[in-house]
């Protein structure tokens, strides 16, 4: 069986697999879980200096992606398994629900951008999905494919222990997940809460749950709001 695999154009192949080489991540690549395949967006530049980049049109600071060696490297992956992104701060926020699509399928292309992002032309070119991950600008594509990769890979069957873990994270039911404790059940005059020691299951999942909901309507009332409408959906429909 072909394992999922991640292809990342970069102008930095040496940055992986970094972190995703190790823990989890690192483990499933040794077991041939998943492939990580780079590809040097460098080798696809037109001149014999590798250049990749250029002055905008317009004027303005930094330098742009060439869209004529960025395709070039995209025509090189042609055959790549699954859908291919751009990582940028403008795209779609990615988030749990578009992991688990993504971890389900046979891979993800991710092209990492550098300096003041990609020529345009290519993006409407090759009309590929544009994905951020946060509201914030980093420097290069890079930690953000590794973001992207790794929420996907420890989604994929056997990466992560027991299913139930993954259940019970933030997001998967569309709450953030409840507080957690572990020994010593008394630390610096602060208990850990009585009812998880109690070893009363049915009263455990209550609290636990209704923590869940309570952090997540204080801290993040738009998915509080998604939570509530998709929980009386399920009542009518019941
Ligand atoms: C310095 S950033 C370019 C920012 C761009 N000039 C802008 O204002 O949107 C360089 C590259 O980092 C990546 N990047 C930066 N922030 C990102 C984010 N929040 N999510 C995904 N990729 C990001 C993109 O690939 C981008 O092309």
């Amino acid at each position: 069986m072909t394992s999922w695999t991640a292809h990342i154009l970069t102008i930095f192949p040496d940055m992986f697999p970094g972190p995703l080489g190790h823990s989890l991540a690192g483990r499933a690549l040794a077991e041939k879980v998943w492939d990580l395949r780079t590809v040097d967006i460098r080798d696809f530049a037109i001149d014999k200096h590798g250049t990749v980049d250029d002055s905008p049109f317009g004027g303005g600071p930094g330098m742009v992606m060439r869209a004529d060696v960025l395709n070039a490297a995209l025509e090189s992956v042609a055959a790549a398994p699954g859908p291919v992104i751009y990582l940028t701060p403008r795209g779609r926020a990615f988030d749990q629900e578009r992991a688990a699509a993504l971890a389900s399928g046979p891979g993800v292309t991710l092209l990492c951008g550098r300096f003041e992002g990609i020529d345009e032309r290519v993006i409407d070119e090759r009309g590929f999905e544009e994905v951020s991950v946060g509201d914030f600008v980093l420097s290069g594509g890079e930690p953000a494919a590794m973001s992207v990769i790794d929420a996907c890979v420890r989604l994929l069957p056997g990466v992560v222990g027991t299913r139930e873990s993954l259940d019970e994270e933030s997001f998967a039911q569309g709450l953030l997940e409840y507080p957690q404790y572990t020994r010593p059940a008394t630390w610096r005059g602060r208990s850990a809460p009585d009812v998880l020691l109690s070893g009363h299951h049915e009263n455990i999942r209550a609290w636990r749950l209704a923590q869940a909901e309570r952090i997540t309507r204080e801290r993040r009332p738009d998915l509080w709001e998604r939570y509530v409408a998709r929980n009386k959906q399920v009542r009518t429909m019941s």
